[in-house]
């Protein structure tokens, strides 16, 4: 007999890009998986122009998901300012960690991020001095002090010098990962903090 597989995860993807008009990645990527049922876009620059987050309704997207996508280019070895925002006040105490604050255990973050450096930039020997784990340290650890599990990175680098191809190709490769994200024993892996 063939087990039913596992029912499918719910995705949020928070889109953080301040000059849309300009990618040539992020945008083509977010334009794949528009139509992917279990996947609901929230384009922050879009939404928030001003900076002025729904905290509300963010928390209560997050609350009817099970998967938080931050999908970004690099900045500055990080992500751009409204995203960094958005956890600043979404994330709150008491909600987000801390007393009563479980409200997001369980549940995965993984980052989808471009960036100009090629990946040989990245390590000790390297042009940005350090590998993509290290720079993305601060995420990882905000991952888990809401008790959320934080998956490997999808990464795109050398972003600005590839062909039409590559960047198409990458667009594929990650509706094809979002269509078929699986999730892994979650509990397992995620070691709280909160
Ligand atoms: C303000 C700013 C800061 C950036 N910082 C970095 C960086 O720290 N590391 C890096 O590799 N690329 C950096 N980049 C390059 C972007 O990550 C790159 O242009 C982007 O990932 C390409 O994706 P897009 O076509 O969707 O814009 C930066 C770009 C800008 C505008």
């Amino acid at each position: 007999m063939i087990a039913p597989l596992p029912p499918q995860p719910k995705i949020l993807v928070l889109f953080a890009h301040p000059y849309p008009h300009a990618s040539r990645v992020n945008v083509a990527m977010r334009r794949a998986i528009a139509d992917l049922p279990h996947v609901r876009v929230h384009d922050l620059y879009d939404l928030y122009p001003e900076f002025d987050i729904d905290v509300e309704h963010e928390q209560a997207a997050l609350l009817e998901h099970d998967v938080i996508v931050l999908q970004h280019p690099l900045y500055w070895y990080s992500c751009p300012a409204l995203l960094k925002e958005w956890i600043d006040s979404v994330l709150r105490y008491g909600w987000a960690y801390g007393p009563g604050g479980g409200s997001l255990q369980g549940k995965e973050l993984v980052q989808v991020v471009s960036a100009s450096s090629a990946a040989d930039g990245y390590g000790p020997e390297g042009f940005d001095g350090h590998d993509l784990p290290a720079l993305l340290l601060p995420f990882t650890r905000t991952a888990q002090l809401c008790g959320m599990t934080y998956r490997a990175p999808l990464f795109f680098d050398d972003a600005n010098t590839r062909s039409s191809d590559e960047v198409m190709a990458h667009a594929a490769a990650y509706r094809n990962w979002l269509r078929d994200y699986a999730r892994p024993n979650i509990a397992a892996s995620s070691d709280g903090g909160v």
